[in-house]
């Protein structure tokens, strides 16, 4: 159908085109270096840093997806079993119906990307006082995390080919091609100000907060201490040596 009105509208605001590149810098950070660099090298401190800030930045999307824009509201995009089998079944054929904001195939990828980020960075976070079954869990969020983002891409290159249309571009620009009537009417500049000043307290915070000897990281806005990496069985720290170094008999006489 020819319509006289079609032309680029803004569809996704600031906060979320933030939100979305931020978080495949830090998911793609934390997995390259996480599969790279051995756990007892200081440039691992990284891993825990750009993984834990993946966490945060979904944190801040949960709460852009209840009171956000338009499109950026989870309301928008949770589609019924029926909507994602017609997309699948279409993506077949030609005959694809077209949305402004995420389509039912890429929003299942979404939440899963969305949950499987946090299930990562909880038992990252939880592994050094938890040992190794939380340890192989951190290896299956991660991994599993990483093919359903790979399918991400691969939907929107196949998409982009099969209907022409850049998703790519409109997920920085923030722009589609569509009807006046189904932009959005602000890009949100300030709450994506707030958005990276939020995200960056929470990286400094978590960075400055990091002591590497004791393998231990204060978490910014909670306060909590936690353990991190795979130290509480003491292996790497010598094993208590030096504890029993002058230990006396149990008879103390206090
Ligand atoms: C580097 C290559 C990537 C490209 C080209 C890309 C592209 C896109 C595009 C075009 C969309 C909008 C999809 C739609 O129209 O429904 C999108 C959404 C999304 N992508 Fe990616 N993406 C990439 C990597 C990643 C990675 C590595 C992750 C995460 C682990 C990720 C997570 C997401 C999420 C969570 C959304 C939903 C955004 C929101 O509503 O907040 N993407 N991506
Ligand atoms: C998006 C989030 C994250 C991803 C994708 C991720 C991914 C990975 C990967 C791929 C490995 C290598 C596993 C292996 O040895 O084969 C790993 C190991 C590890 N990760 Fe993460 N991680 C994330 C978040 C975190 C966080 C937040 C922490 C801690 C606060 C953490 C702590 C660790 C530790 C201690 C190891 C070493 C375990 C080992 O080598 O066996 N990770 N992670």
């Amino acid at each position: 159908m020819l319509s006289l009105m079609k032309r680029p509208i803004l569809v996704w605001d600031l906060p979320t085109r933030l939100f979305h590149w931020l978080l495949a810098a830090g998911v793609l950070g934390a997995f390259a270096i996480g599969n790279l660099v051995d756990d007892d090298q200081p440039a691992f401190a990284w891993h825990m840093l750009l993984g834990a800030t993946a966490a945060f930045l979904v944190l801040l999307r949960i709460v852009w997806g209840l009171v956000g824009s338009r499109y950026a509201r989870f309301g928008s995009f949770v589609f019924g079993p029926r909507a994602i089998l017609d997309y699948f079944r279409g993506l077949l054929s030609k005959d694809t119906k077209s949305f402004v904001g995420h389509n039912p195939g890429s929003s299942v990828a979404i939440f899963a990307m969305l949950f499987l980020t946090v299930g990562a960075a909880v038992t990252g976070a939880l592994m050094g006082s938890g040992g190794e079954a939380l340890e192989e869990l951190h290896e299956v969020f991660a991994n599993a995390l990483i093919i359903v983002a790979g399918a991400h891409v691969a939907g929107v290159l196949l998409h982009t080919l099969r209907h022409r249309e850049n998703l790519t571009g409109s997920m920085i620009a923030g722009t589609k091609v569509g009807d006046e009537a189904d932009a959005i009417r602000s890009s949100h500049p300030l709450v994506g100000l707030g958005f990276v000043a939020l995200t960056a307290i929470w990286a400094v915070g978590l960075a400055s907060g990091y002591d590497a000897q004791a393998g231990t990281v204060r978490l910014p806005l909670l306060g909590t201490t936690l353990a991190v990496g795979e130290g509480a069985e003491g292996e790497k720290r010598g094993g208590g040596e030096h504890e029993r170094h002058g230990e006396h008999d149990e008879d103390d006489d206090d």
